[in-house]
């Protein structure tokens, strides 16, 4: 697949959300909305009674940073969610959690928090379309590029999974390439985007 920019709105101004949207929509493929409750990860964002907001014609990837993360998959499917991502530190039987969400008929995606190896999900890369690997730790937009996570993309690859392989955390217009050249195709990017004066410069540059 070729490669898709997922802008994050956990740095956008939320006082203007859906203009801040509308902004990035036509150069984007999706929206990556962050979901967080303050046990998971230290910090609280916002959750499904925001997100059935969101007005996009784009499909809206939902990372959820939360503990018991299958309480909530029926409001974000019902608020709008194309592909609801769980966190395998955050689930024990994490294949059933999976088949949760795709019994709702929406797709599925698992994220691993840095310290965490690929080979913890091997048994759901049959069941996920997204793998979103964490290149910081979770919690807060603006963080350092974490390059040493680059090796999961090629062990992901040779365990045969041919999906969607996403970064998430850190992405500027220079780690960009480093995620290019390791093989991932859907970046996410939070304040390199919304803290640009020029966003849409910011997204072309992340394509470049
Ligand atoms: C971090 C979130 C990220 C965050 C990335 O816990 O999962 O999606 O928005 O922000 P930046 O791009 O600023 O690192
Ligand atoms: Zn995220």
């Amino acid at each position: 697949m070729d490669l898709e920019i997922a802008p994050s709105i956990l740095s956008a101004d939320f006082g203007k959300l859906s203009e801040e949207i509308a902004e990035v929509e036509p150069y984007s493929e999706r929206i990556h909305f962050d979901v967080m409750d303050g046990h998971f990860v230290p910090n609280i964002s916002f959750g499904a009674p925001i997100m059935k907001w969101i007005k996009s014609e784009l499909p809206i990837d939902v990372h959820l940073m939360i503990e018991h993360p299958w309480d909530f998959f029926e409001d974000f499917v019902k608020a709008g969610g194309d592909t609801i991502i769980v966190h395998e530190e955050a689930c024990e039987d994490l294949r059933g959690t999976i088949e949760k969400i795709l019994a709702l008929g929406v797709k599925a995606g698992v994220s691993i928090k840095p310290k965490t190896g690929v080979e913890s999900i091997t048994n759901v890369l049959d069941l996920v379309q997204q793998v979103l690997i964490m290149t910081v730790e979770p919690g807060f937009g603006g963080q350092k590029f974490m390059s040493d996570m680059m090796p999961k993309i090629a062990q992901l690859k040779e365990m045969g999974f041919d999906k969607e392989i996403a970064i998430d955390g850190g992405v500027n217009g220079e780690t960009a390439k480093i995620c290019r050249d390791a093989g991932a195709n859907v970046l996410i990017a939070g304040s390199y985007i919304f803290g640009s004066e020029d966003r849409i410069a910011a997204i072309n540059s992340l394509r470049a």
